[in-house]
């Protein structure tokens, strides 16, 4: 810019001097050539007093030989330039060393940055008390919340006992009563007997009462041997669809003499499924007994199996009996509730079925409308079908 009016000395002066970085200019000879005003501030010199005087003025006379050090290093080495955080005085300086070269690239000397960067030094500083603060109270409250949660685990893990045994207290007590009334029922019976030996009418009917109540604990005794042996389940490959079918041809004399018309729908292509056949069959016998007794005067028995994803198999036993009232929804699968006349239920079978779906990583829900029907439905596991394939061996021929 050969023309501009800044282009002069005096305009250059002037606005090196407006700047807030303090300039000194220095020869090869280790000679101030020029100061700013904010480099006469920061450097506590006079410009009029320090050019043409030795750099090694601006310094304290401890620091010549690593002055003259630097500097000859610059004159050495090519294009280094050298970055320093100063403090002085309470301030922090921010000092940049930049060869100058001439167009051949001759050596000029060095040219000297200062600026005060304290305030942006003490907002660093500021920041990182912050954090560390900040980082100390992150760590203080992940602790309280770590302790918090481990209380939380251990008043969970009581809970969890504490409702086991509650609940382990609910089952022996349902199941002492369950064992106690027809206990009660064979005593009264071994007592009229005795009292009356020789009145054979008397013994007969007894004795078949008694027997019928024995009947009744043989059944409860089973049914819990079952669920004892719960945890030694044998897994195969099932073909629920096989299962269900046995188990209505089964109870179709049944059925059919109770006037209940049986309906069923079975998916052609249902995936296999990886459970206990000798289980499975209790679950679905226990639904469609359920379902008959339901239906005292007749009706529809509807069994249907779905697949409707890979993931799970659906099968439905539904019916169009009384329906199970609202208030009782809840309780149905509970151990020893039933609404059956003495002897006709343990109030097992639903409880029992429960466990055992749950046990092959199923679940089992029920819909129903009091005096429209009901709907149990029972979710299973499929073996994916990529499994449910024929492997193909090749035999190489020799
Ligand atoms: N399909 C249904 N329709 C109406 N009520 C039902 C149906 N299925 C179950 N219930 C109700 O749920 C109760 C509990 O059923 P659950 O199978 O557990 O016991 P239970 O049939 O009474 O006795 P058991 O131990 O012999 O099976 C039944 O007594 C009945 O009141
Ligand atoms: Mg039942």
């Amino acid at each position: 810019m050969p023309n501009s009016p800044f282009c002069d000395k005096k305009s250059l002066i002037a606005i090196m001097d407006s700047l807030d970085v303090g300039i000194i200019f220095v020869n090869e000879n280790n000679d101030i050539l020029f100061v700013n005003k904010t480099a006469e501030e920061i450097r506590r010199i006079k410009s009029e007093e320090s050019v043409g005087k030795s750099i090694l003025n601006c310094h304290g006379g401890k620091m010549n030989h690593r002055v003259l050090e630097v500097m000859d290093n610059f004159k050495k080495d090519n294009n280094i330039s050298r970055h320093k955080l100063i403090k002085t005085r309470g301030k922090y300086f921010d000092n940049i060393y930049n060869v100058v070269k001439d167009e051949q690239s001759k050596y000029l000397g060095v040219v000297l940055l200062s600026q005060d960067v304290t305030e942006k030094k003490m907002l660093e500083e500021k920041l990182q008390k912050y954090n560390e603060e900040l980082e100390h109270k992150v760590k203080e409250r992940t602790k309280e919340i770590e302790d918090a949660y481990n209380k939380l685990k251990v008043a969970q893990q009581q809970l969890v006992q504490s409702e086991k045994m509650a609940a382990i207290g609910q089952f022996v007590a349902g199941l002492a009563h369950e064992i106690n009334n027809p206990l009660d029922g064979i005593q009264n019976c071994l007592r009229a007997i005795l009292s009356e030996p020789q009145n054979l009418e008397q013994t007969k009917n007894y004795s078949e009462l008694a027997l019928d109540g024995l009947y009744k604990i043989e059944i409860l005794v089973k049914k819990l041997l079952s669920y004892a042996r719960l945890h030694a389940l044998e897994k195969t490959e099932v073909d629920i669809n096989l299962i269900l079918k046995d188990i209505l041809s089964l109870t179709s004399f049944k059925l059919k003499n109770k006037k209940i018309i049986i309906n069923e729908e079975y998916s052609s292509d249902l995936p296999l499924i990886y459970g206990d056949a000798h289980f499975l069959e209790q679950v679905f016998v226990n639904l469609v007994l359920n379902a008959c007794d339901a239906m005292p005067n007749g009706g529809q028995l509807t069994v249907k199996t779905f697949s409707n994803n890979n993931d799970f198999i659906e099968i439905k036993v539904i019916d169009n009996g009384e329906g199970i009232p609202n208030e009782h929804l809840n309780n149905i699968f509970d151990p020893f509730f039933t609404t059956k006349q003495k002897n006709n239920g343990t109030g097992l079978g639903l409880y029992l079925s429960y466990s055992f779906v749950e046990q092959h990583g199923g679940k089992i829900s029920v819909k129903s409308k009091n005096g429209m029907g009901t709907e149990f439905t029972v979710l299973l596991p499929a073996i994916p079908i990529k499994e449910n394939k024929i492997e193909v061996t090749e035999h190489v021929l020799s």
